[in-house]
């Protein structure tokens, strides 16, 4: 990566990562990832705003070098994860003077994952400022956007916003700025689904602050740069909006084909019903995009064989994950197939105990499903559709 202007005194100078496939070991990252870290510099004092992922550290370092900047007076932490704050102790060996900028629950777990010593900071308030001489940055706190600790920064003069991980998307590009709105709005979708979705209420409470403040241009921590806020800014409210799309997601596994029938019985009924439907089969879905359907869907029904009397392992996975991304979908529901017996239903009822969904009546069958069976799915279907009209559900 080199290092790129965003405005006059702002620079890019983190590091992208084109090949990075998987992030936590847990999401898969079809497009790659940057770690952005901006240089600020004031006619006093000179601010980094975050850092990047540890192996990536020496790209942050050379560009620093290539920036020719001599001091760096401040290292602004929005957030502890160690994707952007990694590369802190590094920096701080590099400049000895910086001071760490951060608040109080951020520093401590600086403390904690980096061993940063304590006298290295500079703890702020919520809404407090620091003079860059010209450049004045504030800090916005933003918990649980997504851990307790997490931070906005605003650049007064600049008019520019450092959000971290909040409107970010993993997206490997060259372009500096979100030139691509198509492609960055599905992979911030992505991200949204992914990693910000169990913290929609207070997303909502955040967005509502930064409409406050006059932004001219908001700097993720991962992706582009927004230089059209309002793209963003849009999107995000409509995934958090409590509206849901006439959309049932299926995830669903079939061992012998029972379960697939009944799931092909269930497609067709909505279909003909004028519902859209999304399908995963669990054995090889992207989880990402499993997440990214279920930001918008009203319903979700799984669909599952029997196995050691509860549901396919990889159902459950869906529904475990289901539950702790917390979408906004209002129903749910189940299908599946046993062959004596077995508690699906209860086992999935109780893993999304923790969503206010209503659960309509599953349809359970004992072996391959006949005839009556798909008429019972075709109820299942007409109910659906009753719900979704009741909550005018958006096409
Ligand atoms: Fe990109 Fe929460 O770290």
């Amino acid at each position: 990566m080199s290092v790129r202007e965003l405005k006059k005194d702002i620079y890019s100078v983190g590091a992208i990562d084109w090949n990075r496939m998987i992030f936590d070991e847990l999401i898969h990252l079809p497009e790659g990832t940057s770690y952005n870290s901006y240089l600020v510099t004031g006619s006093e004092r000179t601010a980094l705003i975050d850092t990047v992922y540890p192996p990536r550290k020496k790209e942050l370092i050379n560009n620093l070098r290539k920036s020719g900047v001599k001091k760096i007076d401040y290292i602004i932490s929005n957030h502890a994860e160690q994707d952007h704050s990694g590369a802190i102790p590094d920096i701080l060996k590099l400049f000895p003077e910086s001071r760490v900028v951060t608040n109080a629950k951020c520093k401590g777990m600086l403390v904690d994952l980096l061993m940063i010593s304590g006298d290295k900071f500079i703890t702020i308030n919520d809404g407090e400022t620091l003079s860059l001489g010209n450049k004045t940055l504030e800090f916005i706190f933003a918990p649980w956007v997504h851990w307790p600790e997490t931070m906005f920064t605003y650049l007064k003069e600049d008019k520019v916003l450092f959000t971290c991980d909040f409107l970010g998307s993993h997206l490997a590009t060259s372009d500096l700025f979100a030139t691509d709105e198509t492609k960055v709005r599905i992979l911030a979708k992505r991200y949204y689904a992914e990693i910000m979705m169990p913290f929609r209420p207070s997303i909502k409470k955040h967005l509502e602050r930064i409409k406050s403040l006059d932004v001219k241009m908001i700097g993720p921590s991962h992706g582009p740069v927004y230089d059209n806020p309002a793209f963003i800014l849009e999107a995000q409210q409509e995934w958090v909006a409590d509206e849901v799309n006439n959309l049932v997601v299926i995830p669903y596994v079939s061992m012998y084909g029972s379960t697939e029938k009944m799931v092909h019985c269930l497609v067709d009924a909505l279909i003909e019903r004028g519902i859209k439907v999304k399908i995963f089969n669990m054995t090889n879905a992207d989880v990402g995009d499993l997440a990214m359907s279920l930001v918008d869907a009203a319903t979700v029904v799984f669909a599952s064989p029997t196995v050691l009397s509860g549901p396919h392992p990889g159902v459950v996975y869906a529904a475990f994950l289901t539950s702790a991304l917390r979408p906004k979908f209002r129903y749910a529901s189940m299908i599946g197939s046993y062959s004596w017996g077995g508690k699906m239903v209860e086992v999935i009822k109780g893993l999304l105990g923790n969503l206010n969904a209503e659960f309509i009546a599953p349809v359970t069958v004992k072996g391959l499903p006949r005839e009556g069976d798909c008429q019972s799915i075709n109820k299942l279907a007409d109910t659906i559709k009753e719900k979704h009209m009741a909550i005018g559900a958006k096409d």
